[in-house]
């Protein structure tokens, strides 16, 4: 399957496509149109066979779309069906929060290791996986193999921690500290700031409130 070129835009609506699929799956329905879909995602039909064509189509137009071969399909297309290990570093309020969330196994990420400076968190289990200290990061990395890289730490640590991460085969960075990483060619960040999306529901009742004016 040709997956060259394809915009974010769309990548980026994929998930939202794979958690509805699932919902469906889950309630046994074997089939659905991209006019159901549409319904029940409020986005258009044209919508979803455009984006659903950018990877052949997946389905017969008027027939529907087979529920679970989209779902795996999809699924494939965003490396859902390979394993991913990930570390936590910050074992904070964020860090344990994300520790805690039991969805990322389901969608093949292992939560394999969380680190902490703080001397008194090192222990602490956050679902069966102990804190340890930052000291012993480059050893653990270096003996498990691990993909990606969370940051729930404040941006001079992140900043700090980001060569040891590369320099120990980490490829990839879940960012949530509050600064852009410098970081070499071929290492991918994805950048998460929740304020980002309050600040756009900010923006979105102000201009609600201004039209009730
Ligand atoms: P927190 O203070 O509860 O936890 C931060 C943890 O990081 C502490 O346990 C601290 O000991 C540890 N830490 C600091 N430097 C470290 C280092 N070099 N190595 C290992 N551990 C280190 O803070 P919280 O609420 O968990 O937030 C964590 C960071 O994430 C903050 O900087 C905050 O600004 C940011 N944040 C980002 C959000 C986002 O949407 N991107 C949302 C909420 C917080």
């Amino acid at each position: 399957m040709e997956t060259k070129e394809i915009s974010q835009a769309v990548i980026g609506r994929l998930p939202r496509y794979l958690r509805y699929l699932g919902d469906l799956k889950d309630d046994g329905v074997e089939r659905v149109s991209s006019q159901e879909l549409s319904e029940l995602m409020n986005v258009t039909a044209s919508q979803i066979r455009q984006d659903f064509n950018n990877f052949g189509g997946f389905g017969q137009q008027g027939y529907g779309y087979n529920v679970e071969y989209l779902y795996e399909e999809i699924s494939k297309i965003l490396g859902l069906d390979h394993r991913h290990n990930f570390i936590i570093i910050g074992a904070g309020n964020l860090g344990r929060a994300l520790g805690n969330y039991l969805n990322f196994e389901r969608r093949g990420f292992i939560f394999k290791g969380m680190f902490d400076k703080n001397p008194k968190l090192v222990g602490d289990d956050v679902r069966g996986v102990k804190v340890m200290s930052i000291d012993g990061l480059e050893e653990f990395l270096q003996e498990n193999d691990i993909d990606i890289a969370v940051l729930t730490i404040p941006k001079t640590s992140a900043v700090d921690i980001v060569n040891v991460l590369v320099d120990n085969g980490i490829r990839a960075i879940w960012n949530f500290a509050h600064v852009d990483l410098n970081v070499p060619e071929g290492i991918l960040v994805e950048n998460v700031h929740l304020s980002d999306s309050l600040m756009k529901l900010s923006y979105n009742i102000n201009c609600k409130e201004q039209r009730s004016e």
